[in-house]
């Protein structure tokens, strides 16, 4: 289906219009070609790229099967590629699709009730008080932890990100672009009890996946009112110190947690990315804008961008005024640790970690012991980070902990030559000195980014989930940079104005997650390989299916193969495509060949994505189904309403809006997914 298929379908309707963002990047000749000029522009194309490149150079990165045209060998293709599943098609509609011979059910919807005694969700009257026992909103990471032996039965880990407004209640419409008219304090209250997280015993009968209404360890962990504890170098800070906690050391909640990660020993880390949104000032200057020139402060507010004033929680919640309250920013942008096991106990922020908006924490374990997590700082310029615990993993849980409280950070540095370099984030060490603003490792932690800074680390294209392997490799999702200005390129973010996105591999050296050097080359760059101004670079066997743009979530699955999911957000008008998930190759002669496996319904963003150990159930997160996608006067923006939705996935109830979702996958005949 080409762009004018797309406009002139009915089924599409008014959403088509969406589609002239296609007009943003030069018109790809295939639209009003026939089937042979599409064909030779393609091979022809291939061989120009061959011969820029030199046969040589593709084959090495590659492998010798990259000069054989898409589609053309879909049969060779699937007799080799690692994932054996029948590649879906891509497109767009109001529900989910995934591949042949799998069952993708709901398992989580939001407002669904998560405790014995939660009242059933009733759309046309949400309350905070119900919302605390019911699943939260716009799911993103998922983790799994077992209850017994063969996994059965265990608690699902999940983040709820960020609420959207104008699609959970009625009448409303986007607030932000509204002043935040309709805001009420219930309202305000409502938004935070849909954040954070939430703990959720399910078991599995019959191969089938349900919840445990009744299982003693379900909980929702909110911005409203859950406790935590502040750890680390930071804790106790005189920069940590609020009107409300003047020891610095406890924090009510979290929010904005987008990726994450489960520790060896069982515990759910939740990562704090967009933090800064929530913040709010009564202090504007001539253009409207935060006037934060007056703030103790200051400097480190205009590198993290507090306040952001996507959220009117600042006008009913002095703490996230920071005219009232000035250090409560630099209590979030944490990795918070939850024992999903232990539901009276607090909920820990690991300030050793750093802080900065991160993406996620996936761990692994380096040769020696040592707990690695891998962490990404989403911004446009921003940085790769790598945590290495001080002592090494064992079976004592409590003390498995403490590995979070006591550890290095490191930022990277991509260098041309292949190399990169791990540079450590510690106090007194080069320019992280008094000289420079700070006074111990706590202001480092605090100011993670401005020390990154210092150090010379790379400006990356959005640094989103990074996934490690075990082995000494690791995956970097680089979803797009299109601020990054031609003349601004590095060896490692290649493209200017990159509306796609690429993928980095790191090897570390000696195949040790814990070392301060390793190699890195770049897997795929993202995008249409049929358009050659995109720049896109994939394994030719990759179909027209199988390319994707924004790569976002990734994950291992029990063979250790790589899957990715986008996220394209303002960008999906530029691919047509709906987010989705899909199955990357990275060894032997398909390597960078993708292949798409699940896709989200219209405006959702794919999430999770999660697999049991046993390699039989991947859990996926469909976020804010309906709202990317849809345009509104300003572009790409999110414009369905509680009314007027572009999809009611996953009801289809007329009463009912679209709800994100957690979806469990499961092959038809049992087994191992894509085996
Ligand atoms: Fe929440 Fe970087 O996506
Ligand atoms: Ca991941």
């Amino acid at each position: 289906m080409d762009r004018q298929d797309i406009i002139n379908d009915p089924e599409i309707g008014n959403k088509a219009e969406a589609y002239e963002a296609f007009d943003d990047i030069p018109t790809n000749p295939n639209l009003t070609a026939t089937i042979g000029d599409v064909i030779n522009t393609r091979y022809g194309r291939r061989g120009v790229l061959a011969g820029m490149l030199g046969v040589s150079a593709t084959t090495a990165l590659f492998g010798t099967s990259a000069l054989i045209a898409p589609n053309s060998a879909a049969a060779a293709t699937d007799a080799a590629s690692r994932y054996i599943f029948d590649e879906l098609a891509w497109g767009n509609d109001e529900t989910h699709h995934v591949a042949d011979d799998y069952d993708a059910q709901i398992l989580l919807r939001w407002g669904d009730p998560i405790t014995a005694d939660a009242p059933a969700f009733d759309v046309m009257n949400q309350s905070a008080a119900a919302q605390l026992q019911q699943f939260g909103y716009n799911n993103d990471y998922v983790g799994f932890t077992a209850l017994n032996d063969d996994g059965s039965r265990g608690l699902l880990c999940v983040n709820h990100e960020y609420t959207n407004e104008e699609v959970m209640f009625p009448g409303l419409g986007r607030q932000d672009s509204a002043g935040f008219s309709g805001m009420t304090p219930e309202l305000i209250d409502l938004e935070m009890a849909a954040h954070g997280g939430s703990v959720v015993e399910i078991e599995q009968t019959d191969g089938k996946w349900s919840v445990v209404l009744d299982g003693p360890y379900n909980r929702r962990i909110t911005p409203l009112n859950t406790e935590m504890t502040i750890d680390g170098p930071a804790a106790g800070h005189a920069r940590m110190k609020t009107v409300a906690d003047p020891d610095g050391m406890t924090v009510i909640g979290t929010m904005n947690n987008c990726a994450g990660g489960m520790t060896p020993w069982g515990t759910y880390l939740m990562a704090e990315e967009n933090f800064h949104g929530y913040f709010w000032t009564e202090n504007l200057d001539g253009d409207g804008k935060p006037d934060i020139s007056n703030q103790s402060e200051a400097a480190s507010m205009k590198r993290y961008g507090v306040p952001g004033m996507w959220y009117a929680w600042g006008t009913t919640h002095d703490r996230f005024n920071i005219d009232k309250d000035p250090n409560e920013s630099n209590r979030f942008g944490w990795i918070v640790e939850v024992d999903p096991r232990d539901p009276d106990a607090k909920p820990i922020k690991h300030t050793a970690l750093g802080r900065f908006r991160h993406e996620g924490a996936e761990t692994t374990v380096s040769t020696d012991g040592h707990l690695v997590i891998y962490s990404g700082d989403d911004n446009r310029f921003d940085y790769q980070y790598k945590y290495v615990s001080g002592g090494i993993v064992s079976d004592d849980r409590a003390a498995n902990s403490a590995l979070l409280s006591d550890g290095t950070l490191y930022v990277a540095r991509f260098d041309a030559d292949g190399t990169i370099t791990w540079m450590p984030l510690t106090f007194g060490t080069g320019p992280l000195t008094a000289e420079n603003g700070f006074n111990d490792q706590g202001d480092v932690m605090i100011d993670t980014r401005i020390a990154a800074d210092l150090l010379g680390a790379t400006p990356m294209d959005r640094p989103e989930d990074a996934q490690p392997r075990g082995d000494g490799t690791a995956y970097i999702m680089l979803t797009n940079n299109n601020k990054r200005k031609a003349g601004d390129e590095n060896a490692a973010n290649p493209r200017a104005k990159s509306d796609f996105g690429h993928i980095i591999e790191i090897k570390e050296a000696g195949g040790d997650h814990a070392a301060t050097t390793g190699m890195w080359s770049i897997l795929v760059k993202c995008g249409d390989p049929s358009l050659a101004e995109v720049g896109a670079h994939w394994n030719p066997e990759t179909s027209e299916n199988g390319w994707f743009g924004s790569p976002d979530n990734a994950a291992m699955d029990a063979l250790g193969r790589l899957w990715v999911s986008t996220d394209q957000g303002s960008k999906w008008g530029k691919t047509g495509k709906s987010d989705g998930l899909y199955a990357v190759e990275t060894e032997g002669d398909l390597r960078g060949t993708s292949k798409l496996f699940f896709r989200c319904p219209i405006g959702g963003e794919m999430c999770g994505p999660y697999f049991h150990d046993n390699g039989e159930t991947l859990w996926v997160a469909v976020q804010h189904p309906g709202t990317d996608g849809t345009k509104d006067l300003k572009g790409f923006e999110r414009s369905s309403t509680f009314e007027d939705p572009a999809t009611r996935w996953p009801d289809f109830d007329p009463t009912m809006p679209p709800r994100p979702s957690v979806v469990v996958i499961t092959k038809k005949d049992g087994g191992k997914i894509a085996v």
